[in-house]
């Protein structure tokens, strides 16, 4: 990828505005937690690894020249802040938790030098992220025949990661392997990282994709044009239901009455054994305007009633196969996701 998702700069973090692609590349850059918050919320950057990565990187400027119980005070106050800004994702809690522990263990530390331990893990994260994209990405693409038409939706890419992506980074190991792959994304209202992000990011790495309305994947299914469906997740609970974009669920339905393979790009970050089925992974709501107004001009009556839920959640029998870092879960996956997720802390 020519252009950074997110990167740490100098005390300062830079991402580039996802608002603003694929017409404009803007590079924003934030100072404090604060700011890195309201980019989470308002999207400038989304995506399940990267707000993690985000609230990582805004963990380390939070206790900024602070230490012993202010630091703490500090990373609390500023964790709850972060964690209320898009409460879907199970990364932005990992990535919190995971710098918690750091800061737990260094608070003996004056103020600089606990600042650049916590700096220091915030940049391991994101340099993780990738290599973990990059594991999980070849454990996909053996899947996958040697010329293989892929259905994915919303924008699992590197956009939506510290790099590479998962969906789309199987798409890219694959690609690496010599397969010919050919993506078709969704569109993906009503935001549009399918059409705006994916396709973008895909043709800036010269990988063919075709765009298609959402309403629009129940024929390609039907007509034989599709090998494989292949999504990410912002949680995937220990039975194998599957959070992710709103428009998810019924592309599963329409897989399965297809016979079309139906996989899950899932790093172990996004695998919350906490949430024992589906039912308890809450979902977003996100605001009215993202339907009732189209590039500022308004496409509804105005006052209408809106339901806006950002994800839907996949039943695990719908599920081919969940596709990690440390290999490929089958069902039942109540068994093999857990022990993924324990050889990942061995
Ligand atoms: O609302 P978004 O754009 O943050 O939603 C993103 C998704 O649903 C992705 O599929 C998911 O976060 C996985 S990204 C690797």
């Amino acid at each position: 990828m020519l252009v950074k998702t997110i990167e740490w700069h100098r005390d300062t973090v830079r991402m580039i505005d996802q608002r603003l692609l694929p017409g404009r590349e803007v590079i924003r850059t934030y100072h404090d937690y604060r700011g890195i918050a309201r980019a989470i919320r308002s999207m400038v950057i989304r995506g399940a690894p990267a707000i993690g990565v985000a609230a990582a990187m805004a963990m380390a400027l939070a206790i900024r020249r602070s230490a012993g119980e202010q630091a703490r005070a500090r990373f609390e106050r500023a964790a709850a802040i972060l964690k209320a800004t898009r409460p879907t994702a199970v990364n932005l809690s990992w990535a919190i938790d995971r710098m918690r522990h750091v800061l737990e263990a260094n608070l003996e530390l004056n103020p600089e030098r606990l600042y650049r331990r916590m700096r220091d893990e915030a940049i391991a994260i994101y340099h993780e992220d990738i290599e973990v994209n990059r594991a999980l990405g070849r454990h996909g693409a053996e899947l996958l025949d040697s010329k293989v038409n892929i259905l994915t939706h919303c924008n699992a890419g590197a956009l939506a990661t510290a790099g590479y992506g998962t969906a789309l980074g199987v798409v890219r190991a694959a690609r690496e392997a010599g397969k010919a792959v050919r993506v078709f994304a969704d569109e993906t209202r009503p935001f549009l990282q399918g059409s705006r992000l994916t396709a973008w990011e895909l043709r800036k790495d010269r990988v063919p994709v075709t765009i298609i309305a959402d309403n629009m994947a129940a024929s390609l299914l039907r007509t034989g044009e599709i090998d494989c469906v292949i999504v990410g997740t912002d949680r995937t609970a220990a039975n194998g239901d599957v959070a992710n974009k709103i428009g998810t669920y019924p592309l599963a339905v329409m897989a399965q009455r297809h016979k079309v393979p139906f996989y899950v790009a899932a790093p172990l970050s996004s695998i919350d054994l906490t949430c024992a089925s589906g039912e308890e992974i809450p979902i977003e709501q996100r605001p009215a305007t993202e339907l009732t107004e189209f590039a500022g001009k308004s496409i509804a009556p105005t006052g209408v009633d809106v339901f806006n839920p950002a994800f839907d959640v996949t039943p695990a029998e719908l599920v081919t196969a969940i596709i990690t870092e440390r290999g490929i879960a089958y069902p039942p996956f109540t068994k093999s996701l857990a022990q993924l997720k324990h050889s990942s802390t061995e």
